[in-house]
């Protein structure tokens, strides 16, 4: 798995939303559960993602890809926004059906939990990048915001990474026993409890837990 490689097969994911094509002929009234269904797809593409981004093992190429990754991930998500903004779509409203304010709603859904994946796994590296960046903070926080309401992270493996992602970030304050569960700088003890606490999804990360110091 070579730096070009990864870099490429990253950009791709962040620039393709789930396509709706082969659900579409499902009833339109359930949109948001069709929808839901997708994102476990695209979901599982991320986590491959991670993976190898993970398993490269060199902290100078996942510097250097998460740094192009963090470009083209919050271009994307500002983009979006502008999108979803202009037609005043509510995060809580009935599922878009118009394609390209779909598309948008797919992107902000799917970039906001994958950066919650990132940072939550590269916390030190993602740090370095997104601290001097107050336009992708403000980028972020209204991405949580509105993924908060849309009702796709309420249940299930995802529910848990919004909240650990907006801790990380310092954007909502850190209860006394939060813990990135993905840092290792902590006791067993806690470290257990954690990953208990979280969902089975996480859970199966841990067979690929290293830490990116
Ligand atoms: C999501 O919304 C709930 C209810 O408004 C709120 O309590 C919670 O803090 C929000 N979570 C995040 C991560 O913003």
């Amino acid at each position: 798995m070579d730096f070009l490689f990864i870099c490429h097969f990253l950009l791709a994911l962040l620039l393709s939303p789930g396509s709706f094509a082969d659900l579409e002929k499902q009833r339109v009234d359930s949109g948001l559960e069709i929808y839901k269904k997708l994102f476990e797809v695209k979901r599982k593409d991320q986590m491959n993602a991670l993976k190898n981004l993970i398993e490269l093992n060199d902290v100078n190429q996942q510097y250097k890809i998460i740094d192009i990754m963090l470009k083209g991930l919050f271009k994307v998500l500002e983009d979006s926004r502008a999108v979803l903004i202009a037609a005043d779509v509510p995060p809580d409203g009935p599922f878009p059906q118009d394609e390209k304010i779909k598309d948008a709603y797919s992107h902000v859904v799917e970039n906001t939990a994958f950066f919650g994946d990132v940072v939550l796994r590269f916390p030190k590296i993602v740090h370095h990048y997104f601290d001097r960046n107050s336009n992708w903070n403000s980028l972020i926080r209204w991405g949580i915001g509105f993924c908060n309401l849309t009702g796709v992270f309420e249940q299930g493996p995802h529910s848990q990474v919004l909240g650990l992602m907006a801790q990380e970030l310092g954007i909502s304050e850190k209860s006394p026993d939060y813990r990135n569960p993905f840092k290792t700088d902590h006791s067993e003890v806690r470290w257990q409890k954690t990953i208990k606490a979280s969902s089975e999804l996480w859970c199966a990360w841990v067979g690929v837990i290293q830490s990116d110091e």
